[in-house]
């Protein structure tokens, strides 16, 4: 028997949504809208004929668009899902905002803070939403990471480190830093409820289309606490991994593991100082405690995002990546450019 809520979604109007950009990500968008009672997927729009085809004989009630203008005169959507490269973001945004549409943009929300502000300023001028797919902060592991340092479980962080390595796809318009480091920064930004302050970047380039492959990133945040990432598209091995280090204890995600994704040591060191003038007075106590894995919710990330986008264009309380998320992010990859422009000095991020 159906419960409340799911008659009253069934009930409900749904909302009318298209995606633009069919090519690796944009059909895990489809395939969620479509799996979810509370949307419509009314169009499908990818300049590629062939992609066009694809993805339209899945979804034939769905109308089929070469050009985004044509969709939005023929098929407007309530909800437009922008899954192009990053260069398109900011024409088609605004396109959609034009035609009334609240607008999911895939990750980096644009290619400057300028472009982003002038996304944001359409939006509020016409009264509509802007989401950014930051996915990790909807994956059941990211939640469950939250709640730990919520909860207080970790202490003090120390700092955090994250590898995020892989044999990459080599994208057409972006480096590894624009690619990769917006699931870091996102999901650390939304763990610590903090923004990035300050950062330093180092780079290497290692291709003949000028893009850097390789990159070492040093955050600070407002809280002054202080996070690494290595980024690489040139890694043999697949590698996922972001350790928290803390006080109480310490708490490792691994991304590629298949259900114990999170890992919490009860390790640490403590110190003891019997004699502060002579710091060599200072012995260090090792803990070697336990280790558990909490349950993991396994629901798809883009299944709970487009659950809370929904929610919040019915003008419900939602957690979701908002604009203001998106721009932040850019931000900190706009300050990563200065910093390697100017050999890896820290750059200030002012919000
Ligand atoms: N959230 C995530 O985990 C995640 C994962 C992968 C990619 N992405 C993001 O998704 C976006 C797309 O990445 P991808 O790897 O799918 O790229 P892709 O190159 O595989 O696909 C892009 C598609 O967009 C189409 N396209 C480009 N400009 C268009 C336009 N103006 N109108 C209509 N169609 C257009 C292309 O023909 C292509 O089919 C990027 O911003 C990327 O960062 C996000």
């Amino acid at each position: 028997m159906a419960c409340a809520n799911e008659i009253a979604v069934k009930n409900a109007k749904k909302i009318r949504a298209a995606v633009v950009g069919l090519g690796y990500w944009g059909p895990n968008l489809a395939r969620n809208l479509h799996a979810n009672q509370e949307y419509e997927l009314v169009a499908l729009c990818d300049q590629s004929e062939d992609r066009l085809k694809k993805l339209g004989a899945l979804y034939p009630w769905a109308k089929t668009y070469t050009s985004a203008d044509a969709m939005f005169k023929e098929t407007p959507p309530e909800l437009l899902v922008v899954a192009t490269p990053v260069g398109s973001h900011k024409a088609l945004t605004m396109a959609g905002l034009e035609a009334s549409a609240h607008v999911l943009c895939e990750k980096p929300l644009a290619g400057s803070v300028a472009e982003v502000s002038e996304m944001l300023e359409l939006a509020a001028k016409r009264d509509r939403r802007i989401f950014v797919d930051h996915t990790f902060i909807y994956t059941g592991a990211v939640r469950a990471i939250k709640k730990e340092i919520d909860a207080g479980r970790l202490g003090d962080l120390f700092y955090i480190d994250s590898v995020r390595i892989n044999l990459g796809l080599f994208q057409p318009d972006v480096d590894v830093i624009w690619d990769l480091a917006p699931h870091d920064l996102s999901t650390l930004e939304y763990v610590l409820k903090s923004r990035v302050s300050s950062v330093q970047a180092i780079a290497q380039c290692n291709n003949p289309r000028g893009f850097s492959d390789v990159a070492y990133l040093h955050l600070e945040f407002e809280t002054g606490l202080q996070a690494h990432l290595h980024l690489s598209w040139l890694s043999p091995v697949k590698v996922r991994r972001t350790i928290f280090s803390g006080t109480k204890s310490s708490l490792i995600f691994d991304d590629l593991e298949a259900s114990e994704k999170v890992k919490i040591y009860d390790h640490g060191v403590s110190f003891d100082v019997t004699d502060l003038e002579q710091r060599k007075q200072v012995l260090v106590n090792y803990r070697r405690g336990d280790m558990h894995a909490p349950a993991i919710n396994a629901t798809e990330g883009l299944a709970t995002e487009l659950r809370e986008i929904a929610a919040a264009i019915r003008g419900e309380r939602a957690d979701v990546a908002t604009g203001e998320d998106g721009l932040a992010v850019v931000r900190t990859l706009e300050a990563c450019k200065q910093s390697l422009a100017a050999g890896g000095t820290k750059v200030k991020i002012s919000s």
